[in-house]
């Protein structure tokens, strides 16, 4: 069945309409925008009363730069065919994370390590390769258990020497890393039960009914840990600081579980407070007592009341003794913070120690608390319930679902190569089904209530969706955690945290006028989409018509296949559909 606003499909665009032709287009309209800005004659006031002169201002200034980005690459990539394509040192390339170039601007004390666009925003644009034997990842589940060696920067000396839990459960193949399930997993199990033996339920698959949907892991290994909960139902997102070689993002995106790059270094991270049920850290590297114990504090942001913090860490202490858990002593800094905090030693067994934050708000209010309370909208929402700081009106988000339920259906249906043939195909008729694993990794570049997220669910599709709340977008991302999905705050005029090849597909509703609105660069954003999308990945834009046929001619010089679709009858919303391909010619 199809949706009304998709009756009347229209495709127009062939896959490379001649340059000469855009730039004309585009210095067409620059000059009747620079009309329209300089003239104050009535005539034009009269025909466009609308708009204010400082606005045609704003986008005679927006154009122009947008026309001179496009000139630029459009002179490169007519003198040399290749000139797109990074350099092979640039295969597993995340911007902002240039530590001899953070060092030279003068960070130090740790702070080099943290992300730092400034320092490495001055870049050359160009298209991130695949290395050498790159193979699409498998469809999950099997990707989920066995990923291509090729894909990832990883030597083998790097997980056997290494004694983490997680990681043993690692054996290379031939050129395939296999997570063996059957054995090793047993290990996953076995920490699992522990935790919920600690809690006081009968076993982790009592973890859901217990309030237990959101999970935070930090430093989570390669993610079996989070493999093995969202077998439960849990939301397990993991996070870990970028890392050169072996890192634990990028080996859990490419096995298709939620990962994002993040650091316990001097900023927050880029989530809502109060947001997690369970913050987990096994062996995660982090120094909890470091700074006058800031990190913990943001521990206690980052769950929600009642919330639990699970750290195992061997009694012995890698990190010095200042960091050691001493059993039955409550005298270790963690320990002196978490009594500071109000939380609740719940458990301590073996080598894992179970925190549970405070539900009671007197707690905060009693002088029991030795940690200032944040001022402003943070110390006013803790304990109040989290709707009511969002002001959605049920109406609103009830025809948020239905409307994304429609748009799923017509999408899913155009994720198909034959889209761009000579015959394009229609949504939802004459093909058969695609399959429901077509795509794992999604993300929502502005997910508003994660109303994508909740329809590929209801669909039952076997993707996640990290939810990605656009900064100064209304502020959405506690409703959208709230709802048991991943996501985070992001800037969209800065590259996103994660490593190249991570997303199956990207999809951004009204996000192009935002970024315009914002005065940010949509070439910048392509190239970044560009990095992040696997080979063979997908894009769905939609906006208005303007922004569409803009990012539709910087999609030519990335050499992305794509279509323009005229989504509705009358309307100045259109749809764009790409497809990345395998290798650049
Ligand atoms: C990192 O920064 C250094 C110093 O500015 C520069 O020489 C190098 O090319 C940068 N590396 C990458 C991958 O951009
Ligand atoms: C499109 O809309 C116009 C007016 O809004 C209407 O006259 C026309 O019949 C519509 N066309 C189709 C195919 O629905």
């Amino acid at each position: 069945m199809r949706s009304p606003w998709l009756k009347r499909l229209s495709l127009f665009f062939g896959p490379r309409p001649p340059l000469n032709w855009l730039l004309l287009f585009l210095v067409s309209i620059i000059v009747l925008i620079a009309l329209l800005g300089s003239s104050s004659s009535t005539a034009f006031h009269s025909v466009t009363p609308y708009v204010k002169p400082e606005s045609y201002r704003k986008l005679k200034e927006q154009a122009t730069s947008d026309y001179l980005e496009l000139r630029t690459l459009s002179a490169g990539v007519n003198k040399l065919r290749d000139v797109g394509l990074c350099g092979k040192d640039r295969e597993n390339y995340v911007p902002c994370y240039n530590v001899s170039a953070n060092i030279l601007a003068g960070f130090k004390d740790g702070e080099e390590f943290d992300r730092h666009c400034e320092v490495s925003n001055d870049q050359q644009h160009c298209l991130v390769r695949p290395p050498k034997d790159y193979k699409i990842p498998l469809n999950w589940p099997t990707g989920r258990d066995v990923i291509w060696s090729a894909n990832v920067k990883i030597s083998k000396d790097q997980f056997l020497s290494s004694g983490t839990m997680t990681k043993r459960l690692m054996l290379v193949e031939e050129n395939q890393i296999a997570f063996h399930s059957e054995d090793g997993m047993d290990d996953v199990k076995d920490y699992s039960h522990l935790i919920a033996d600690m809690i006081g339920l009968a076993g982790d698959n009592e973890f859901y009914q217990a309030g237990i949907r959101t999970v935070l892991d930090i430093g989570c290994g390669f993610g079996s840990f989070g493999s093995h909960l969202l077998a439960l139902n849990i939301m397990a997102v993991c996070t870990a600081s970028y890392e050169l070689t072996g890192s634990q993002v990028q080996l859990a995106l490419e096995r298709g579980l939620p990962a994002i790059i993040g650091n316990f270094i001097s900023r927050q991270l880029p989530f809502a407070s109060l947001s997690y049920d369970m913050i987990h850290c096994a062996q995660c590297g982090i120094v909890w007592d470091k700074k006058d114990g800031l990190f913990l504090i943001e521990v206690d942001r980052l769950l929600k009341p009642g919330g639990y913090f699970v750290l195992t860490s061997p009694i012995s202490g890698q990190h010095g003794s200042s960091s050691t858990l001493k059993k039955g002593s409550m005298a270790t800094p963690i320990e002196e913070l978490a009594q500071k905090m109000c939380w609740k030693l719940l458990a301590e067994q073996e080598e894992t120690f179970i925190w549970q934050k405070t539900s009671d708000a007197q707690c905060y209010t009693s002088g029991h608390i030795d940690v200032p309370l944040c001022k402003g909208d943070n110390s006013q929402s803790y304990y109040q319930p989290l709707v009511n700081c969002l002001r959605v009106l049920p109406d609103d988000f009830s025809e948020d679902l239905e409307f994304w339920r429609s748009s799923l259906r017509d999408y899913w249906s155009l994720l198909s190569p034959l889209i761009f043939s000579d015959h394009p195909k229609r949504p939802g008729e004459e093909e058969p089904l695609l399959p429901y694993n077509m795509v794992r990794n999604v993300m929502d570049m502005n997910a508003r209530y994660g109303g994508l997220n909740a329809a590929l669910l209801e669909a039952r599709k076997s993707a996640w969706v990290m939810n990605v709340v656009p900064v100064g977008a209304d502020d959405t991302l506690p409703l959208i955690l709230d709802r048991g999905f991943a996501g985070v705050y992001h800037d969209w005029c800065e590259p996103f945290p994660t490593y190249p090849r991570t997303y199956d597909l990207l999809h951004g509703s009204n996000l192009l006028s935002r970024l315009t609105e914002k005065g940010c660069s949509m070439v910048d954003l392509l190239f970044e989409m560009d990095r992040i999308l696997r080979p063979e990945g997908w894009v769905i834009l939609s906006d208005k018509v303007g922004q569409i046929e803009k990012a539709r001619s910087i999609t030519t010089q990335i050499r992305w296949e794509a279509r323009v679709i005229d989504v509705e009858n009358g309307s100045d919303q259109r749809l764009l559909v790409c497809q990345k391909p395998f290798t650049r010619k």
